[in-house]
């Protein structure tokens, strides 16, 4: 049986606003994806997964949906967007949208129906609740971005409930109206022959009827953000929005049924894995691909990681999909927290575990945090809680593509700085050095497309001690080691009787693996693949 093109393919994730510009305004647009497609064929991605286009205010950098049928003019139109559609269906690549539905932008007309009056037909698309008794906010829930998570609104005296910034308004979802429609907006992209959504804080979606005041954090330290002070029990994770996810699964599904295509959902969800679990579904089948994103925060230490993926593969439901995901546009990019040598170890890790990999744009160059000026900040997370590198700016920069004006991005003055280190760091110098981080991951992905055995096959830990990680994957009889050394110090590692005529097919260090004599000698920092001869 052929796995699905979810299952064996890798999602590439383009931040629109930082990936290329064509028009002179210093921000990416669509036409600047379609002309980088076939970079992305070369880079030997399947999908790709594009963060929000909508027309939107930009409060959230278009996580503030006021429209979800059209395309924000900063990024084109919908002709562009069919085009992009059209020329990466050409190349075989798929293409994901960012569907934002737990919020609207305050600028939707929904929302502007909504806070008109108590009466209006709308008002219940969004969450309204009167003052507590002493006229403050009706519980104590926090936003993700900081204070109180409640709005007071003049006109009509009442709350509305926003889980993110004041101008992000959470829609009711327990409106059957409200799911009406944006059941429709899935329809409305599917129809125009998108191949998935990633649905953005899918845990979020319904909060408890009754809204109890959420319970203090006991781990709380003020460093991580005020929204950490409680734990949001109440206000996320609640079980009626398995019905919702339930529901939008059929719909996707729907469409392959009618062999017009599978169709596949990515929820973002960050819940412990026994509760990330549950959105694989259970008598319903809900998302495809609810993103796992341990890897991001795990300690970079081989028993750590080892822990992490046994233990996230044994609580695998039966039928569900792994995925692995190494950075975002939220979080700190992977060279960042691990360093060069091990940004490299990463990829290998990446694009051998089983699952669906998820990649973001500037990884493959080994692209770091941008350190960004106060005066040039402009995350609404970093505005509003200052100097707790929290902005997510700083991953968030122009992809550097040559090292012409600004790196080939743009030719007006970039939204955000670019890397200091473009002139050498960017896709066209990279491409033509052998050992760069690029043709890595270049290689990786190839391999991976030539050994199902990488993408499908069964995963076996064969050994795990303070820096070394081993595992294999196996296919028919194809069976691959992959073998990780996490540490400074170089390693020799008996390999197993049947690994033990094994070849190096790929390193992360040029020339240093070696297998002699039925064992692996692996240089600091090395990750390796072996194909058991
Ligand atoms: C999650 C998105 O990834 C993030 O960028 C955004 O700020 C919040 N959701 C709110 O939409």
């Amino acid at each position: 049986m052929t796995a699905p093109w979810w299952q064996n393919g890798v999602i590439y994730q383009i931040y629109p606003r930082s990936f290329q510009d064509t028009n002179g305004d210093g921000i990416g647009d669509l036409r600047g994806i379609e002309r980088r497609l076939d970079d992305l064929v070369s880079l030997g991605v399947d999908a790709i997964w594009i963060s929000p286009i909508y027309p939107s205010p930009m409060v959230d950098f278009g996580y503030d949906v006021a429209d979800y049928c059209a395309i924000d003019p900063r990024f084109g139109t919908l002709a562009d967007f069919d085009d992009v559609l059209m020329q990466a269906h050409r190349r075989g690549l798929k293409v994901l949208l960012d569907f934002v539905p737990n919020h609207t932008s305050d600028q939707h007309p929904w929302f502007v129906e909504s806070r008109a009056s108590r009466q209006n037909q709308k008002r219940d698309w969004y969450i309204w609740h009167d003052a507590a008794a002493d006229g403050g906010p009706p519980n104590n829930w926090i936003s993700d971005f900081g204070d109180s998570a409640w709005e007071w609104d003049e006109t009509t005296g009442q709350y509305y409930y926003h889980a993110f910034l004041k101008e992000q308004p959470d829609l009711n979802w327990r409106h059957p109206a409200v799911r009406a429609a944006m059941y429709d907006v899935m329809r409305f992209w599917f129809d125009r022959g998108v191949d998935g959504f990633r649905i953005d804080v899918l845990w979020h979606m319904v909060k408890a009827a009754d809204f109890p005041n959420n319970p203090p954090n006991p781990a709380y330290r003020p460093e991580m953000g005020e929204m950490h002070r409680l734990l949001q029990l109440h206000s996320t994770d609640q079980p009626e929005v398995h019905r919702i996810a339930a529901e939008m699964r059929d719909i996707a599904d729907g469409y392959g049924a009618r062999g017009q295509g599978e169709r596949v959902l990515i929820g973002e969800i960050y819940l412990p894995v026994d509760r990330l679990m549950h959105y694989y579904g259970g008598e319903r089948p809900e998302v495809h691909l609810p993103f796992n994103f341990q890897l991001i925060d795990t300690p970079w230490q081989a028993r750590a990681l080892a822990a992490v993926i046994t233990s996230y593969e044994a609580a695998l439901p039966l039928g569900g999909w792994p995925n692995w995901v190494l950075g975002n546009h939220d979080r700190p990019r992977v060279a960042a927290k691990r360093g060069q040598a091990q940004a490299r170890v990463a990829a290998v890790l990446l694009l051998t575990l089983r699952g669906t990999p998820t990649l973001y744009y500037g990884d493959e160059l080994g692209l770091s945090d941008v350190m960004i000026e106060a005066s040039q900040v402009r995350d609404p997370r970093e505005l509003r809680e200052p100097g707790l590198a929290l902005g997510r700016d700083p991953v968030r920069t122009p992809m550097p593509w040559d090292d012409s004006e600004n790196a080939g991005f743009t030719t007006a003055h970039p939204w955000l700085p670019l890397n200091a280190d473009w002139p050498t760091r960017n896709v066209a110098r990279m491409s033509e050095e052998p050992q760069s981080i690029l043709t890595l991951y270049r290689r990786l992905l190839a391999l991976r497309r030539n050994r199902r055995a990488l993408s499908i096959g069964n995963f076996v830990l064969l050994n795990v001690d303070d820096e070394m990680l081993v595992y294999e994957r196996r296919h028919g009889s194809e069976r691959l080691i992959v073998a990780l050394n996490l540490g400074a110090q170089s390693h020799r590692l008996p390999l197993p009787d049947w690994g033990r005529g094994s070849r190096v097919l790929l390193s992360t260090v040029a020339d240093a693996a070696l297998v002699e004599d039925g064992a692996l000698l692996l240089g600091s920092n090395e990750a390796v693949v072996l194909e058991a001869g």
